[in-house]
């Protein structure tokens, strides 16, 4: 008679947090057990839950789940193996990974904050215990983004990224852009929907969309994250008048971020900017996310899928911990380094200043006169601003000029500014990174 084959252990895991992103982890957990159990080769089990609402998660969980309020207690508890952190924040969160780490546990957490902020010090803490942090769930939800940059694009010299990557701006957007909605309005309803973030004003500010681009751009470029190199700014400043004139001038209204390497430097961008219609940026709406990739060997490649959600986040949290028991199948305890560059080859990149770089721009300015549109022509052209693009109205100029620097275009506005009879009401960037699907 053959011998059975032995089971192996578990992978134990402990949950800190039971909101939309924790209960949508314990959802997937137990009702993928089969097949998450064949694909990672031994059980996961969800052990425990530490969570400030405990009754809320005691009327989810099966009873053999210890449900705890205390999430410190959990980080170093000894039936622990991974530690899952969906709390958010930075303080608390971030003493609890910390802890999790020095009891010698692995990390999955879908905290862009954290890891943006804290991150050189949670890496390094993991690095010097031989644990792993696991962060899919942090970039982009349900699009295994963190894997494809840091596997599958393993081979190239990544030279930019350009992408959607906040759900709940660009939730709000589409709402106002295709169904006239108001911002306060489309914003409350991503909050009800679970999109947002707990300070929203992270979503509509473009601080989430920074978290994340100074994760994809560490892992792209080999870095620590540098969120203090993001230029940033937000959705929160746009008037409904601009998405009109945008489509008129064939283009739609998006939060890109943008993770770029020119001469050596990188810049890193966080802004509302116009795309063409016809770009695949342009289609990614609603909730979702869209990430476009230009490797110097892969050419481009897209990404997209939901940007929020409990289940989508939940399918990235999952990954991680399958990839972990995995890895602890095979001997190992870190099976691909986190951010995807070995140790000693991680430098600060150097970064590029930003009032050197050169894009289109979109203006609307309001007239008293229908002769100050001349007016406005006139002082971009004297000042070295080309226009490819225009259409007045009597009160009304809306615009899009050729390629300038930041510097130039600033002094420009400045001008403007200074006309009688005219107001500068809004400046948009046009980013052509985001038609270059073609792979140019
Ligand atoms: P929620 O507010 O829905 O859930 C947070 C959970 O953590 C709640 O159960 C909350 O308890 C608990 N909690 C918060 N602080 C503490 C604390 N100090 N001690 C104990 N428990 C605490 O947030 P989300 O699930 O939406 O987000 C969690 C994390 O996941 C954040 O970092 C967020 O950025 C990230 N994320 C969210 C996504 C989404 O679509 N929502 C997608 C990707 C990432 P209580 O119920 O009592 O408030
Ligand atoms: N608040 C975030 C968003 C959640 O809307 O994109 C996903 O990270």
């Amino acid at each position: 008679m053959q011998a059975s084959p032995p089971h192996p252990p578990a992978l134990r895991a402990g949950l800190l947090g039971f909101g939309v992103v924790g209960s949508g982890t314990h959802s997937v957990l137990t009702g993928n057990r089969d097949t998450i159990r064949a694909r990672a080769g031994c059980p996961i089990e969800l052990t425990m839950v530490a969570t400030r609402t405990a009754s809320r998660a005691r009327a989810s969980v099966q009873a053999d789940v210890a449900v705890l309020d205390d999430p410190m207690a959990l980080a170093r508890h000894p039936e622990v193996d991974v530690v899952i952190e969906a709390m958010g924040g930075t303080t608390h969160a971030r003493a609890c990974v910390l802890e999790a780490i020095a009891h010698g546990k692995h990390v999955v957490t879908a905290n862009k904050a954290l890891l943006a902020e804290h991150g050189e010090e949670i890496f390094e803490s993991a690095r010097a215990r031989g644990v792993s942090v696991g962060f899919e769930a942090a970039v982009a939800v349900s699009i295994p983004i963190v894997k494809a940059l840091r596997e599958g694009l393993v081979a190239n010299e990544i030279e930019w990224i350009a992408g959607i990557v906040n759900g709940t701006s660009n939730y709000v957007l589409t709402q106002m852009s295709a169904a006239g909605r108001s911002f306060a309005d489309a914003l409350a309803e991503a909050q009800a929907l679970g999109y947002a973030e707990a300070d929203p004003t992270l979503d509509v500010g473009g601080g989430d969309a920074a978290h994340k681009l100074a994760l994809l751009a560490a892992i792209a470029f080999g870095g620590p994250p540098r969120l203090d190199a993001v230029h940033v700014e937000g959705i929160d400043g746009l008037q409904a008048t601009d998405f009109l004139h945008a489509r008129r001038l064939g283009h739609a209204i998006k939060l890109l971020a943008v993770a770029q390497r020119a001469e050596g430097a990188l810049q890193l961008r966080v802004h509302p900017a116009l795309v063409p219609r016809d770009s695949l940026l342009a289609r990614v709406d609603g909730r979702m996310n869209g990430i476009m990739v230009k490797g110097n060997a892969s050419g481009v490649t897209m990404y997209w899928g939901a940007g929020a959600g409990s289940r989508e986040t939940a399918s990235a949290v999952v990954a991680d911990l399958v990839d972990l028991a995995r890895a602890r199948r095979q001997g190992a305890q870190v099976a691909v380094p986190a951010l995807g560059f070995h140790d000693a080859a991680l430098q600060p990149p150097r970064v590029g200043v930003f009032a050197g770089l050169c894009l289109r721009h979109y203006l609307r300015v309001a007239l008293d006169q229908p002769e100050g549109g001349a007016q406005v022509l006139e002082t971009l052209a004297r000042l070295g601003v080309p226009v490819t693009q225009g259409a007045q109205g009597r009160h009304t100029l809306a615009l899009i000029t050729g390629e300038v620097a930041e510097s130039r275009i600033t002094a420009a506005l400045d001008a403007l500014r200074a006309l009688d009879g005219v107001q500068v009401k809004a400046r948009l960037r046009v980013e052509d990174l985001a038609g270059a699907a073609d792979g140019g």
